[in-house]
């Protein structure tokens, strides 16, 4: 395969973060790089507090790098004002979280349209495509159902069609199975890495059960502030 330009989708190039905690420097990233091409899925594996939620919220630019640079689609993260940064991360990024941040008030349908609504999409056409992305992950008979009246392994899935509705080129993901039990969590994973495929959508996913993660195209290991290609993965 060649690895042409227009194919990364996301990219990170020397990227360090430390933090200024009173008078202490904490260096929680040193000098990371990933790229990523369309379709690709990445996992991200490391123990507790070794940075990977901070890496997953630089890489969507919801944190800025100390040093180094991202560059999304193209684009460089850091010479972006924040309504550019903003529009860009509407454009071609989803989020998923640990815990599904669903709103309690709107049903599954309608958590799903919501970042549609937010583009000023029509209604019928967001109703449309929401329920016909809920349906594509098995849940045709909870279109009308309010989040607590899902069950967790349900919840995820909502949470993941809400970041895919917009087809974004990449959804980043900090252990979005990680609050499932073990059967689930692999039925959401799998699902998950299926859509990515179907719709050419990339994920970085970050897990700390090595099973999910090799399921993956790549795995890489998070550990003292580096990231590497993990021995376990392709
Ligand atoms: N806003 C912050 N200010 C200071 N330190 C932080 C901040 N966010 C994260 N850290 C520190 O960075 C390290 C990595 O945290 P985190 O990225 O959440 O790890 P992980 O997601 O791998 O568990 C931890 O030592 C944490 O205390
Ligand atoms: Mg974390």
């Amino acid at each position: 395969m060649s690895e042409t330009k227009v194919d990364v989708v996301l990219q990170a190039q020397a990227v360090s973060k430390r933090f200024q905690d009173g008078r202490l420097d904490v260096r929680v990233l040193e000098e990371v790089n990933l790229s990523l091409k369309r379709g690709e899925s990445l996992a991200i594996v490391g123990a507790s507090g070794s940075g990977k939620s901070t890496l997953l919220h630089i890489l969507g630019g919801l944190d800025r790098a100390s040093q180094g640079e991202v560059q999304l689609m193209g684009q460089s993260l850091s010479n972006l004002s924040a309504s550019q940064l903003g529009m860009l991360r509407n454009r071609h990024l989803g989020f998923v979280y640990q815990f599904h941040h669903l709103l309690a008030e709107l049903n599954a349908w309608e958590n799903v349209a919501m970042p549609l609504w937010i583009r000023r999409e029509s209604s019928q056409n967001s109703q449309q495509q929401a329920q016909q992305l809920l349906t594509r992950l098995g849940l045709s008979q909870r279109l009308t159902h309010r989040p607590s009246e899902l069950s967790g392994g349900e919840r995820q899935r909502v949470a993941i069609a809400r970041a895919l509705v917009t087809k974004p080129a990449c959804v980043l993901a900090d252990e979005p199975t990680g609050n499932l039990d073990r059967q689930t969590a692999k039925e959401v994973f799998e699902l998950m890495l299926s859509m990515s495929k179907s719709i050419q959508t990339s994920f970085v996913v970050v897990t700390h059960d090595p099973e999910l993660a090799a399921l993956c195209d790549a795995v890489m290991h998070l550990k003292d502030g580096h990231l590497s290609l993990s021995s376990s993965g392709i």
